[in-house]
């Protein structure tokens, strides 16, 4: 089973019998991260990017496998360089079992010294990285240091693996006006709070009202809605 999923389904309790689907993979080939931005594109195998110069040595407290881990990674923002990235985008990476994780530009931008910073690390294959119940999560995934003197912060649903495709964009939320809540409403009430949690949590794998990038769960208000009162059935609204 997929470990995203195993790992979701296990946290809450519930033991699921499912189909392994064949995600199909639209990439440059297996092994290739592509960035795209706008009209450009860039690609890179595992193997180039263990050999850029602008590879480092870094240390993390890995979100993802729970422990410290020392791994190869080029900070995000330099890999961005010539792409046009704007602040107020949003990254969205595709992993290939059809994982899509949206992170705003502004934090994988973020050069500052007081906050989290944004790597791509590379897996490399003569030191492959642990697995994740039983999965690899290389050759590319995001990771995250701390800022100096302070514990990590960044959300788990930030750090993704397997990553082969990163589009930078507009949000989830200019793309697709079919999940967006009613214009009206306070960004601050409880229906933009919980808008807000559902693009970053939910839309990983699921689509609104036939709208978004991941299909690994079954749309939530389409063909019926599965929620009677939950912020993602009030964005009908
Ligand atoms: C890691 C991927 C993943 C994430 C993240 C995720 N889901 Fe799901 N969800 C699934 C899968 C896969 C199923 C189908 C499970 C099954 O068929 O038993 C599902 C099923 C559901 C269902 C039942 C749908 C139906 O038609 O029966 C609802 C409701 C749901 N998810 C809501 C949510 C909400 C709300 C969030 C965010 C808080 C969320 N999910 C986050 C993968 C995910």
């Amino acid at each position: 089973m997929n470990a995203r999923i195993a790992r979701m389904m296990g946290s809450i309790g519930v033991a699921i019998a499912m189909v392994a689907a064949a995600m199909p993979a639209i990439a440059a080939g297996p092994g290739t991260l592509t960035i795209t931005a706008g009209k450009e594109q860039r690609s890179w195998t595992a193997d180039q990017l263990l050999h850029d110069p602008r590879l480092t040595d870094i240390t993390i407290d890995d979100e993802n496998l729970k422990q410290r881990v020392s791994l190869k990674a080029i900070p995000f923002a330099a890999l961005l360089a010539g792409l046009p990235a704007m602040p107020e985008g949003t990254a969205t990476t595709a992993a290939t079992d059809g994982y899509v994780s949206h992170l705003p530009m502004r934090r994988l931008l973020a050069e500052d010294r007081a906050q989290p910073r944004a790597w791509l690390a590379v897996e490399n294959p003569a030191a492959p990285w642990p697995m994740l119940r039983g999965q690899g999560i290389g050759p590319f995934r995001l990771v995250w240091t701390a800022p100096a003197g302070r514990a990590e912060t960044v959300t788990e649903s930030y750090w993704t693996y397997n990553i082969e495709r990163i589009e930078i964009n507009a949000s989830p939320a200019e793309r697709y006006p079919a999940i967006r809540p009613a214009a009206n409403l306070p960004a601050d009430g409880p229906v933009m709070r919980g808008f807000v949690a559902f693009q970053r949590v939910c839309l990983s794998c699921h689509s609104l009202n036939g709208a978004g990038d991941a299909h690994l769960g079954p749309d939530l208000n389409m063909p019926y809605s599965p929620v009677e009162s939950s912020a993602t059935t009030s964005s009908r609204g």
